[in-house]
């Protein structure tokens, strides 16, 4: 069973609280409950942010896209190379540390980043990592689709209403990891991506997880992967090769830091 590690706020106090005034110390009491909300709000309330329990659900075989091979335990070649990307990561995570935040994305739409994403996740999870996949496609969320997922709860309730992370968090079974998806289409993608409570939520959520994969737009439609940049680590690029040109490709890659490149992953190619 994995651990969920805790994060609190502790109350200093130097346990001395003979001979003062009540008067200003219900005063006090106020002013320091103010300032404490106050300060919770601005950190998106870390307290809210401990994981007690996380929901278990089955997958069902019939729900899942049927391209999800590593979930659907296929024995293809598709699902060896993502067990070697999945060793790649892991070596190169622990040479290169951190990198534990991985942004998946591609030039442009349907060239099956989302699939890769869970794919991935999957042959980490087997390898014994412990995975979390995030739905940060904010304009097309379709994690839930593709794992054939009911979703009441996302990412969005989670910072807009202040919700416990345990409420939108699904641990997947028998796969093994963790997915916090989003429900519907956002609106205003970047007020939710450049907020402090999506800072903060991800600050709660990191030490629980070795690995944490964020989906995104594709580059070359949305700005949306400059915020997600920020809040991640290193970016895999996904490419459907005959579906994007030379030029666009190279595009897509400027946008991104030739530091923190981890690399490409040919999607969709014939033998
Ligand atoms: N290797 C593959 N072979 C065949 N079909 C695939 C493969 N990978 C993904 N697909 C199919 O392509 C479609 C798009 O895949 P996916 O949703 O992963 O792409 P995406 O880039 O995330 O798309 P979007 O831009 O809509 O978010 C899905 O229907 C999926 O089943
Ligand atoms: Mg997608």
């Amino acid at each position: 069973m994995r651990q969920s590690s805790e994060i609190r706020k502790m109350p200093s106090s130097n346990g001395n609280d003979q001979g003062r005034n009540k008067d200003i110390d219900d005063k006090d009491v106020d002013t320091v409950f103010a300032e404490s909300q106050a300060l919770e709000r601005a950190s998106f309330g870390k307290i809210q942010h401990r994981i007690r329990k996380i929901d278990e659900v089955l997958l069902s075989p019939d729900r899942i896209d049927p391209h999800l091979v590593t979930l659907l335990d296929s024995n293809s070649e598709a699902v060896s190379q993502y067990q070697k990307l999945a060793v790649t990561m892991i070596t190169t995570a622990i040479k290169n540390p951190p990198l534990k935040r991985v942004l998946i994305t591609s030039a442009h739409h349907s060239e099956g980043r989302t699939c890769v994403m869970l794919n991935l996740a999957s042959a980490l999870a087997k390898s014994g990592q412990r995975v979390l996949v995030i739905d940060t496609d904010l304009l097309r969320p379709s994690v839930s689709r593709l794992l054939g997922l009911d979703t009441e709860t996302g990412l969005s309730e989670m910072i807009r209403e202040g919700f416990h992370p345990d409420l939108a968090l699904k641990r997947l079974i028998p796969a093994g990891f963790d997915v916090l998806p989003t429900r519907a289409k956002v609106e205003n993608t970047a007020e939710l991506l450049a907020s402090p409570d999506f800072a903060a939520m991800m600050m709660a959520l990191d030490g629980n997880y070795d690995f944490m994969l964020f989906d995104s737009a594709p580059l070359l439609s949305s700005p949306d992967v400059n915020l997600l940049i920020l809040h991640t680590h290193t970016t895999l690029m996904v490419v459907h090769p005959g579906k994007t040109s030379t030029s666009k490709m190279a595009k897509a890659i400027s946008y991104l830091n030739e530091d923190s490149f981890l690399g490409v992953v040919l999607n969709r190619i014939s033998h």
